[in-house]
Parts: C-alpha cells; sequence; structure tokens
C-alpha cells in the first residue's frame, strides 16, 4: 500500500516538475512515508526528523512532509516537530501536490488528516473523499515498476476487523470498495502501456464487495475480469484474511492459468486462545482447513503468512501452538513480528504487555529458523524443475566482478507463486517473462539458468 501511495506521489509531483534525488542534501523537498503498523516504524520516521532538523539549519529552505498512517495518527505532535512543514494523511494523499506547492510559496506549516476517520463507509463524506482519492489514483498510476511491466492497483481501502492489536482501521478507516468498473479499467489502460502483471490491493483483499442493484461483485469476479485482458499475463492479490475466505478463489487459481497461486494469508497465531484474544474469528483448526481445501483445489499453491510472537498473556504453550500450526501449513514464506502495542488499540488499552523482550526475540528467532528450514525443504522440490519467472532486472550481485557475471550480469526475478529466482541473463529481460530452470536452491532463493 505504501509503495503504491509513494509511487503516486513521485509521479503526481513529476508532473509538476520534481525530479527524484537520493540524498536528502541535494533535494528542495522531502516527503516521508510512514507506516504506524509497529513502533519501531515510527521510531525511525522519529530518528529521521531529527537528522532532517540538523540539516535544515545549513538548508534553512528545504522543505519536509511527512504523509500516510503516522501523520494521521500523530497529526498535531507531528507538526510542533522543528523539522516538519506539512503532516499530510492517507485520506488526503491527492491534496500532497497541491500542498507542498502551497507551502514553498508561504512557509506556512500545514496539517491535513480526518478529524473522524470511523465515519460509516456509505457516508456522503467518506463516499466523496474516496471519489477523489480514485481520481488521483486513475491520474498516477504510472511509476517506474511500469518499466518492469507490473503494477499494482488498490481495490479496497480501510478495515472493518478491528484485531485487538491493529492500528489500521484506526488510521485508514472503514473498508471502502471502488466499483469493479472502475478496478477493471484501470487493469485495461495499465494492460494497454505494457503491464503484463497486476497486483490487486487490500489490507483484506477477500473482502471487496461492491454491491450494485442486485449483483455483488467480489474478489472472484475482478479476477476474472482481470484474467480476460488478453495482454496481462499474471494477477495476483494480497492480503487476505482467513475469516470468510470464498472458495471460489481457489477454484479460480486451479482453473485459470493467468491467477497466480499465491496467496498470502496470516494466521497471527496458531493458539485458540491467543486467536481469540487477538479478536481474529476463527480457531487453529478452521484455519488449518482452509489450507486443506486450497492445497487440494491448487496442489502447487505457495503459501505464505505473518505472525505477532509475544502478544499479551502469550505462554510456552501458545507459542508451541503457532510452532506446530507452522509445521503443518509449511509455508513457502512467513513474516513474524514482536507484539508492539498500538495506542488505542483494544489490547493496549487493555491488556499488558507481559511478555518480555527478550522472549519476544527467543521466540521470534525460533519461529524464523523453523520457517527458514520448512522453506528450504520445500523449494527442493523446484530442483531440476523449469518455471516461467517475471524479470526484475538487475539483481544486488549484478555488478561484482566474479566468472559467471563475466558474459551475462545476474537478474533477479520471480515465479508466478512469488518465488525469488536468480540468473544470468541480458539486462533487456527486464519486464519480460522467461523460462528458467532450477538448479540449485536455498530457502529464499532459487538458482537457475536460461535455456
Ligand atoms: N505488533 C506487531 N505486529 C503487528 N502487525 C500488525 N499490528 C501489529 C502489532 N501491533 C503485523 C501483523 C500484520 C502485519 C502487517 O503486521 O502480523 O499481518
Ligand atoms: Fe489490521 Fe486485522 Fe485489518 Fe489486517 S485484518 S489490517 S491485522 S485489523
Amino acid at each position: 500500500m505504501n509503495k503504491l501511495d509513494s509511487s503516486l506521489v513521485t509521479a503526481a509531483l513529476a508532473e509538476r516538475g520534481f525530479d527524484l534525488t537520493d540524498k536528502a542534501t541535494d533535494a528542495d523537498v522531502v516527503l516521508i512515508n510512514t507506516c504506524s503498523v509497529r513502533q519501531h516504524a515510527e521510531d525511525r520516521v522519529l530518528s529521521n526528523l531529527g537528522h532532517l532538523r540538523h540539516l535544515k539549519k545549513t538548508k534553512p529552505d528545504l522543505l519536509v512532509a511527512v504523509i500516510g498512517c503516522m501523520a494521521q495518527r500523530m497529526g498535531e505532535h507531528l507538526l510542533a516537530n522543528e523539522a516538519v512543514d506539512l503532516v499530510v494523511g492517507p485520506g488526503q494523499l491527492h491534496e500532497v501536490p497541491e500542498l507542498i506547492e502551497a507551502a514553498m510559496s508561504d512557509r506556512q506549516k500545514r496539517l491535513r488528516v480526518l478529524d473522524n476517520i470511523r465515519r460509516p463507509a456509505d457516508s456522503e463524506t467518506v463516499r466523496q473523499l474516496s471519489d477523489k482519492l480514485d481520481d488521483f489514483e486513475l491520474a498516477y498510476d504510472t511509476d517506474e515498476n511500469h518499466l518492469k511491466s507490473q503494477a499494482f492497483i488498490r481495490v479496497m481501502r480501510g478495515c472493518n476487523n478491528f484485531c485487538s492489536y491493529c492500528i489500521v482501521p484506526y488510521v485508514r478507516g472503514p473498508e471502502v470498495s471502488r466499483p469493479p468498473q472502475a478496478i477493471v479499467e484501470q487493469a485495461k489502460k495499465l494492460a494497454g502501456q505494457g503491464i503484463r502483471q497486476i497486483t490487486l490491493l487490500g489490507q483484506t483483499v477477500n473482502a471487496y464487495r461492491y454491491i450494485e442493484g442486485d449483483k455483488t461483485y467480489t474478489l472472484a469476479d475482478l479476477l476474472e475480469q482481470i484474467s480476460a485482458i488478453d495482454s496481462v499475463h499474471w494477477v495476483r492479490f494480497i492480503t487476505s484474511h482467513p475469516g470468510q475466505f470464498d472458495p471460489s478463489i481457489l477454484n479460480l487459481m486451479a482453473t485459470m492459468p493467468k491467477v497466480c497461486p499465491y496467496l498470502h494469508i496470516p494466521a497471527q497465531s496458531g493458539s485458540d486462545r491467543i486467536l481469540k484474544a487477538m479478536n481474529r474469528g476463527y480457531t487453529a483448526g478452521y484455519y488449518l482447513e482452509l489450507i486443506q481445501k486450497a492445497r487440494r483445489a491448487v496442489p502447487d499453491i505457495s503459501l505464505a503468512g505473518d505472525f505477532i510472537v509475544g502478544f499479551p498473556g502469550e505462554t510456552d504453550e501458545d507459542f508451541e501452538a503457532t510452532v506446530e500450526l507452522v509445521k503443518q501449513v509449511r509455508y513457502k514464506n512467513c513474516f513474524v513480528f514482536k507484539y508492539s502495542p498500538r495506542p488505542g488499540t483494544y489490547a493496549e488499552r487493555k491488556l499488558a504487555d507481559d511478555v518480555p523482550d527478550e522472549v519476544k526475540q527467543q521466540r521470534n528467532i525460533r519461529l524464523l529458523e523453523i520457517v527458514g528450514q520448512i522453506a528450504e525443504e520445500e523449494n527442493r522440490r523446484y530442483l531440476g524443475r523449469t518455471v516461467e519467472v517475471l524479470v526484475e532486472g538487475l539483481s544486488k550481485k549484478a555488478h561484482l566482478n566474479n566468472a559467471e557475471n563475466e558474459h551475462h550480469p545476474q537478474l533477479i526475478g520471480r515465479t508466478a507463486g512469488d518465488s525469488i529466482v536468480v540468473f544470468n541473463g541480458s539486462e533487456q529481460l527486464t519486464g519480460q517473462f522467461v523460462n528458467v530452470k532450477i538448479v540449485k536452491t536455498s530457502a529464499l532463493t532459487l538458482f537457475g539458468r536460461l535455456p
């Protein structure tokens, strides 16, 4: 979501004559797009603001804007920071370019965030706002990703789940699904510009619902309609919530070659007690059954997940239940996070953050080890297989002066199941689909050769 937001703002500013620069010391404007999901992300922003405050002493004309979730959560507080000129929440993303221009001319501080973010989704204010954001998105959805033939399309905004630990519903507002026609039109436009892979985005993308007359459009409808666009080769979606997962999505994955066999479907915990305290709305048994259904429908499916360790009250036994679930599911990849209390959430207000940080750290390391072992074993099944890869460009090792890079640099790409593949080839393959034979594997990477 943040990557998309950043690229929209970048494109809108480029239209007004701004260029990107790598260094803050070269910049006239520094924009920080922020995340509030964990304290650590916010701490990094605050520390960056410290550096910028310092820089401003030698560059008094430098304009600093903080945008995104942290802006919405901490508006006034951020504005009071000496380094900050502009604070703009995710709901006012479309206003960023004008606000920057205004601030550059009068040097006044400005704050634009929503005062009542949980207004009902069908209220006039939310509808109007969402239309404005949609227009902004449609106008500026060209970004550097286009070189790589892939684009993101947001299908919905916000979240109504209120998982007890999560800040998202408070900073991104209520769930609002975009009209399917607008999404499909956008996909067609992007396809016309050379986009071959489309990733549909939503906090809980499978909750996408758009009611028109007596028809309710769902994610399955979007996948079907976007697959029907000739030049679109792959379509994928992130992130899915396990609750009320519509099995027709699995059928589409099984039957439509363009729908990628990849599911990022966070379980968060394997303990029923903790899942209940997290307000996730399902049990470990339900989740495992869903995964079984997915594997039965799509035997080659790649599964990814998120877990929080050290949630309030998590005992060794609860954690072992998580380990057990991970072992049963056999994910391709998981993100593991230490619980971080977020101001205003149920967990922060009502539950003591009682798992010591060392224990969170140990659990984090242990879970990642297990995830890594499984991923390594799972990846071995690719050995000797030829896989289709969308080439993303030069890998980090492309510039090394070694024997492998002698004729062609090392490239990086991804399979339909979102596995990372590195291989040597011409840089001109960037943005194209190629077949690569896998000759070596590790937990995170498949190593291949062009035929
Ligand atoms: N503490 C730690 N991790 C969190 N996540 C969301 N909120 C928190 C929190 N308060 C994790 C969840 C989610 C991912 C995006 O971030 O695992 O899926
Ligand atoms: Fe946060 Fe839960 Fe919504 Fe995901 S589903 S964004 S974890 S509240």
